[in-house]
């Protein structure tokens, strides 16, 4: 993933606006334990900071999230109803946010679908892209974060900290081919993705974290 890591801050897309910040990555490969601490840096930089995460969100993407976690379903009605509660998503919060000129920090994005739904599941990529195209349109995010380990590391992890939805049930081949789903979109936009070694120490992934962030504040304040 050479081509991914050292991406130029490009907050482009919502300039003159907010920034759009998400973190993606499979299951267990320890996103979660750096959004509150990306949270805390751009609040103590004085910026608004909504903190948010998908599938959710809203009230009605919470309500999809606990559906799509642990109902059963079939393949085509979890795609639609991860854009569903992505559409209520940008139009209540996300997109409002960014117009505040807040920083925007969510839990997953569209890579998520691209990533699970597409080369997870084996859905159509086309009918994704065309759904995201509709859907997030021009909102799409200024950086993302991609915490990247191999599915076994992963699996190890989850098993120690509590039962397993619908997605974390699934077998370390679903894993990796998830995992090569965020591979392929972080080479088609190295210039958004920064890749980070999710086994590497925290405090080693919280320096690269600061550096890139701080990076993004500089060319804040320039445009
Ligand atoms: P996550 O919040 O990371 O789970 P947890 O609370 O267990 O940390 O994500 C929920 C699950 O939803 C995760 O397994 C990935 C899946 N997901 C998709 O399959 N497609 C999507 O578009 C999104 C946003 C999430």
């Amino acid at each position: 993933m050479s081509a991914a890591r050292h991406p130029h801050a490009s907050p482009t897309a919502n300039a003159g606006a907010g920034l759009f910040i998400t973190l993606e990555g499979i299951d267990g490969a320890g996103k979660s334990s750096h959004v509150e601490w990306l949270a805390a840096y751009w609040r103590e930089r004085g910026r608004e900071v909504v903190l948010t995460r998908e599938p959710g969100g809203t009230e009605l993407g919470e309500r999809l999230r606990e559906l799509l976690l642990h109902t059963p379903m079939g393949q085509d009605a979890e795609l639609l109803l991860m854009f569903a509660a992505r559409s209520e998503h940008l139009a209540q919060r996300i997109v409002p946010a960014l117009r505040r000129g807040s920083v925007v920090i969510c839990d997953r994005f569209a890579d998520s679908t691209f990533a699970y739904q597409g080369l997870g599941r084996g859905l159509d990529t086309a009918w994704i892209a065309f759904l995201e195209a509709r859907v997030v349109g021009a909102h799409r995010p200024d950086r993302t974060y991609l915490f990247d380990v191999p599915a076994a590391v992963a699996a190890r992890r989850r098993s120690a900290v509590r039962p397993a939805d619908r997605f974390e049930a699934e077998d370390e081949d679903f894993f990796e081919r998830v995992r090569e789903g965020y591979r392929q979109r972080a080479l088609a936009e190295p210039h958004r993705f920064l890749c980070l070694d999710g086994q590497a120490t925290m405090p080693n992934i919280r320096e690269e974290l600061a550096r890139d962030s701080e990076h993004l504040l500089e060319k804040l304040l320039n445009t």
